[in-house]
């Protein structure tokens, strides 16, 4: 194992609910209600690709323009850029820095494969800025996750080979991507959603820099 590409939103700290929360106020205002368990479905898709399928809930592609999708669209995001304004240092998510800390002490290199534009800046505000080796820059991607695209991207751009790399997700869209590159998974949260993982840990308190490299070794040993 050399390196391990992180998923950001809801792994490396909880965005993931201040996403839910800004689409749901974003749904309501153009009379979309949505839930939790629809929310599932956009961990980890893009902000666009989200828009549309909350368009499709709600039996609306078809009522607003691109101009006025991108309007809806920069709408949340301004909303969710509010929410996470008052992030800090403490809010990274339990076991994450030891995580971070003991990889590096086992000389792995870690990579941000984040489908989030806003991904530098709350690296930033976590003051972990310095402690990624690559991040992928989503806007150059053709396709978003479930497709491989972002997690393969990490790996070339680290100078490994997909399967001398560990993904972590704590959505099944990215535990699709991970596997579909070729890569050893480790899913974060519900068992059953993230069932196609490769091991599922059901908090990143439980997460570590061994059981990480022992998921990775006991995977390749058996394959
Ligand atoms: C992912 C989140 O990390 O980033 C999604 O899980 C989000 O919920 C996506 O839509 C894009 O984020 P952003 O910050 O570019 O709107
Ligand atoms: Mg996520």
């Amino acid at each position: 194992m050399k390196a391990v590409l992180f998923d950001l939103d809801g792994v490396i700290t909880d965005t993931a609910v201040y996403h839910y929360k800004a689409w749901k106020a974003l749904a309501a205002k153009i009379g979309i209600e949505i839930d939790e368990a629809f929310n599932e479905q956009l961990k980890g898709i893009s902000r666009m690709d989200s828009l549309e399928s909350i368009l499709a809930k709600g039996s609306k592609l078809d009522a607003y323009s691109e101009e006025d999708k991108l309007a809806l669209a920069t709408e949340k995001n301004d909303l969710y850029k509010t929410m996470i304004q008052q992030m800090t240092p403490e809010d990274i998510l339990p076991g994450i820095n030891d995580l971070i800390s003991g990889l590096k002490a086992k000389g792995m290199r870690l990579g941000l494969a984040s489908a989030s534009q806003n991904g530098p800046m709350i690296l930033e505000k976590l003051g972990l800025k310095d402690t990624f080796d690559e991040i992928v820059d989503p806007a150059q991607l053709k396709a978003g996750k479930p497709d491989p695209e972002i997690f393969l991207t990490g790996a070339q751009d680290l100078g490994f080979k997909p399967e001398e790399c560990v993904g972590i997700e704590d959505a099944a869209a990215g535990v699709d991507a991970i596997n579909a590159a070729g890569m050893v998974s480790i899913g974060v949260g519900n068992e059953q959603t993230l069932q196609k993982a490769t091991t599922v840990v059901p908090d990143t308190a439980s997460l570590s820099a061994a059981l990480v490299e022992r998921v990775w070794r006991e995977t390749v040993e058996h394959s």
